[in-house]
C-alpha cells in the first residue's frame, strides 16, 4: 500500500511515496536554507512564497521517482500542524486538491507524531518507548503505548534546543541552521572550556534553555574574543547534558527501557553518542533515525499516515491547518 507524504510545515518542501507505512520510495526534500540563511532564522512569509513555488515540482518528482501514477496511491498524508500557518496552508490546500481531483483519500498527520514514527521507516522499537522530539521548534519528552497513545511527560518552558542552537550560532556570527555548524565547531573546541548552566525545571520534567543561550551571550559580551570552538563545545556539551540526563530520569520513573530520538538535533553527533553510551550504562535499548530522517522529510508523515489510513481515521475537505497544535495528553494534567 503506497502513502504519498507532505509536509509543508515549516521552511522545506518535502514529498514522499512510502509502501506500508516502512518502505522508502521515494523522498524528496527542496531546503530553503539559501533563503533563510543572511536572516539568521526562518522568515515565515519567505517560507510560504517559496513553498508556493516548489510545492508542484517537489510532488512531481517524489511522484517521477517511484515510475508509478498518483491512481497507484491509497492515500495522501498531509502535515496539518503544528508549525508556521502561511507554510501549513499551501501543503493541506495543495494534498486537499489533489485528493480532490483524483478521488484519492486523505489523512492527516501531527508534525511532531510524524518526527516520532520516523523510526518506522527504520528498525523501529515495540510498544512502549520514551520518544524525545528534539527540533527547532520542539523540545519534548513523549510516552508512547502505542498509536494515538501519545503521554507528553515533559516539554520546553521557553526555547526549542534547536531554537538555542540557531540563536547562539547568530551570536557566533553564522546562518541559519546554527545546529550543523555548531556540532562541526565543537568537534573542534573543549567542552570544559566554559562552565555553562545546565538548567532544569525541579519539580516536573520538562526543560529550560532560554537562560542557557543568555548566558552564552552575556559570555560573549563579556569576553568578544573567545575561541569559538570553545563557546561551541561548552555549549553544545550543556544541552547535550540536560537532554540526555533528563531522559534517564523519564525512563527510571516510566520504568521504560526504550527510548527514540528524532527531531532536527537528534542529528546531532554529540547528543547520538552521549545518549547512547548513557542509555548503555542503564541497559536501555536507543533508537536513532538515520541523519536525513531526523530533520523534516515527509516520509515521516506518510509512515505515520499509513498507521491512520489502515485505523480508518481520515480526514476530509474541511481539514485546515493549525499553528498550535499539541500531540497527545499531558502528564501536566
Ligand atoms: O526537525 P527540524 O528539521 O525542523 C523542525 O521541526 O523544527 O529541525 C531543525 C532544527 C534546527 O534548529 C537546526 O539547527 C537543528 O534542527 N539541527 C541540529 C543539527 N542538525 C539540525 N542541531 C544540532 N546539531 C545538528 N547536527
Ligand atoms: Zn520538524
Amino acid at each position: 500500500m503506497l502513502i504519498l507524504g507532505i509536509d509543508t510545515s515549516c521552511d522545506d518542501t518535502a514529498a514522499s511515496v512510502v509502501e506500508d507505512g516502512s518502505r522508502i520510495i521515494s523522498n524528496v526534500v527542496s531546503s530553503q536554507n539559501e533563503i533563510h540563511k543572511k536572516h539568521g532564522g526562518i522568515v515565515p512569509e519567505l517560507a510560504s512564497r517559496r513553498h508556493l513555488e516548489m510545492i508542484l515540482p517537489v510532488v512531481d518528482e517524489a511522484l517521477a521517482r517511484t515510475g508509478m501514477q498518483l491512481g497507484d496511491i491509497s492515500a495522501i498524508a498531509v502535515t496539518r500542524g503544528p508549525g508556521l500557518i502561511g507554510s501549513l496552508l499551501v501543503g493541506v490546500c495543495f494534498a486537499k486538491a489533489l485528493s480532490f481531483i483524483h478521488r484519492i483519500p486523505l489523512v492527516s498527520v501531527n508534525h511532531i507524531e510524524g518526527h516520532i514514527f520516523s523510526i518506522f521507516l527504520e528498525s523501529g522499537p515495540e510498544f512502549p518507548f520514551l520518544a524525545l522530539v528534539v527540533s527547532g521548534g520542539h523540545t519534548s519528552i513523549y510516552r508512547i503505548d502505542g498509536f494515538r497513545e501519545y503521554v507528553e511527560i515533559g516539554r520546553t518552558r521557553d526555547d526549542a534546543a534547536g531554537e538555542a542552537y540557531d540563536k547562539v550560532a547568530k551570536l557566533l556570527g553564522f546562518g541559519y541552521p546554527g545546529g550543523p555548524v555548531i556540532d562541526a565547531l565543537a568537534a573542534d573546541g573543549n567542552p570544559g572550556a566554559i562552565a555553562f548552566p545546565r538548567k532544569v525545571i525541579q519539580g516536573s520534567f520538562d526543560f529550560s534553555f532560554s537562560g542557557l543561550k543568555t548566558s552564552v551571550l552575556t559570555h560573549l559580551k563579556k569576553y568578544p574574543h573567545s575561541k569559538k570552538e570553545d563557546v561551541a563545545a561548552s555549549f553544545q556539551s550543556a544541552v547535550v547534558e540536560i537532554l540526555s540526563k533528563r531522559l534517564m530520569e523519564v525512563a527510571k520513573a516510566e520504568g521504560i527501557k526504550r527510548i527514540v530520538l528524532s527531531g532536527g538535533v537528534s542529528a546531532n553527533s554529540s547528543l547520538r553518542s552521549y545518549v547512547k553510551q548513557k542509555a548503555l550504562d542503564e541497559g536501555i535499548e536507543v533508537y536513532l533515525p538515520s541523519l536525513n530522517l531526523c530533520t523534516d522529510n515527509a516520509a515521516m508523515i506518510a509512515a505515520a499516515g499509513y498507521v491512520h489510513f489502515i485505523n480508518g481515521d481520515m480526514a476530509d475537505f474541511t481539514l485546515n491547518p493549525q499553528a498550535y497544535m499539541p500531540l497527545g495528553g499531558s502528564a501536566h494534567g
